[in-house]
């Protein structure tokens, strides 16, 4: 069975001292849960004040952007090797940076092949514009997204990653995928997954929704067979809304 994973992509929000205090309130929040992975993905440079104080809390930590090369002159960026022992995942493709900082599918698998290399594990992020969706393009456009990242990896490096169907028309618009949609793009992306690499990795590898994921709609989502838990922006940022939504789809998965 896929262990569901609640993911906080706090974005660019938090200092040092605002991510230490979040954990915290999170952790006395929802206490020792295995049910559920509770990974926060906070800015690079909390990463390591964070680690030190979670260290037995049982919080995966990720990183939300890192560079393919492992080292050089590439100003402002982060390498894999970097988040070595600091972070367990790593986001990769966010739809902001496809938007914002030019990231592009050739990209995305550069990355995603680096971050598997040093052991560490890609949440591959996709997701249509509104645009594509109300043209009918979809499933086109998630079809030739999944291909592009996993390019080149083996059954064994896709197993390891996790792919977050984020349609960027509801993230951070409070409108989110009504949970069937969400369902039935998750479960195109195993399809694409059992294509490509069969049956027995379509089913180990983790499926996540994303975009307005909130305590009201979490359950719902949840319920979907395909969907394997939620990278989460905004509500991941006040630890009650974050706690609620672990301690949900932990009563989805144990009832
Ligand atoms: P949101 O963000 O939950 O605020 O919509 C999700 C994301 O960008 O990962």
């Amino acid at each position: 069975m896929r262990k569901p994973m609640m993911a906080g992509n706090w974005k660019m929000n938090m200092t040092v001292a605002g991510a230490l205090d979040l954990a915290r309130q999170i952790y006395r929040l929802v206490g020792d849960t295995s049910v559920v992975e509770q990974l926060l993905c906070p800015p690079s440079v909390c990463l390591h004040p964070l680690k030190a104080v979670t260290d037995d809390m049982p919080f995966l930590l990720g990183a939300q952007n890192c560079h393919w090369q492992e080292s050089g002159a590439f100003t402002g960026e982060i390498s894999p090797p970097m988040l070595r022992g600091l972070a367990d995942y790593v986001v990769l493709g966010h739809s902001e940076r496809r938007q914002l900082f030019g990231e592009t599918d050739e990209t995305v698998n550069k990355k995603t092949h680096a971050v598997l290399a040093h052991q560490l594990n890609p949440i591959v992020c996709v997701g249509e514009s509104l645009e594509q969706n109300e043209r009918g393009e979809t499933s086109s456009t998630i079809t030739a997204q999944v291909r592009a990242a996993l390019d080149g990896l083996n059954d064994e490096q896709v197993q390891s990653l996790v792919i977050a169907y984020e349609p960027i028309w509801a993230i951070g618009t409070g409108r989110a995928a009504t949970a069937q949609t969400a369902g039935d793009i998750c479960g195109l992306v195993r399809a694409i997954l059992r294509e490509m690499h069969g049956a027995a990795v379509a089913g180990a590898t983790r499926v996540l929704y994303g975009g307005s994921a909130k305590p009201d709609n979490i359950g719902a989502i949840m319920e979907q067979s395909d969907i394997d838990g939620a990278l989460i922006g905004g509500a991941s940022l006040e630890a009650e809304s974050y706690a609620e939504m672990v301690r949900i789809t932990a009563r989805v998965y144990s009832g």
